[in-house]
């Protein structure tokens, strides 16, 4: 029997090899070679590299995100604290990279609201707008007290996402 679905994650990339229609908040993810739909409030990869902070200038040494995965979803620290991925310009020349990337949306505020947000880049210092290159969707989920990301790789090389300090959550 074939069942069509027309659920959000669907119509932002394609439905994966043994899911069928995860329930909403749900994704599927690659565990140990194994694709299931779960809660990735609960089955994330953690980053929380100290170079990835909005207060780091120093670009001795640039760093490169190609090794961002499609099938896990990524939970930001800095140090013991939750972080996040900046809502606002980055200037380049920081978090590690030349081109930092951001957001230019707000973070979900439904506590397990799922929402996509379009990644920016500051190559070349471009504007607050726009972006150098096109933007390129990631997911973001509100989980209680933290927020996961399901992030795309960047287009090139020094691009990395950017982890900036929390703001307050308000969950409902
Ligand atoms: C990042 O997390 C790993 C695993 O928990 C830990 O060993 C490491 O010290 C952490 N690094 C930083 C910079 O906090």
């Amino acid at each position: 029997m074939f069942i069509l679905c027309f659920v959000p994650h669907i119509l932002f990339e394609a439905s994966c090899t043994g899911c069928r229609c995860c329930a909403s908040g749900t994704d599927c993810i690659t565990t140990n070679g194994v694709v299931e739909c779960l809660d990735p409030c609960d089955t994330y990869t953690v980053l929380n590299d100290t170079w990835r902070s909005t207060e780091n200038t120093d670009n001795s040494i640039l760093h490169c995100d190609q090794d961002i995965s499609r099938s896990v979803w990524y939970r930001f620290y800095l140090g013991q604290t939750n972080a996040q991925i900046p809502e606002k310009y980055v200037a380049e020349q920081r978090c590690g990279t030349s081109a930092s990337l951001w957001i230019n949306g707000n973070h979900p505020v439904q506590l397990n609201e799922i929402v996509t947000r379009n990644l920016f880049d500051s190559w070349w210092g471009y504007s607050y707008r726009s972006s150098y290159f096109a933007s390129i969707a990631i997911q973001i989920k509100l989980c209680s007290g933290y927020y996961v990301y399901k992030l795309q790789q960047p287009f090139g090389c020094y691009m990395a996402y950017c982890a900036g300090a929390g703001k307050p959550l308000h969950p409902h």
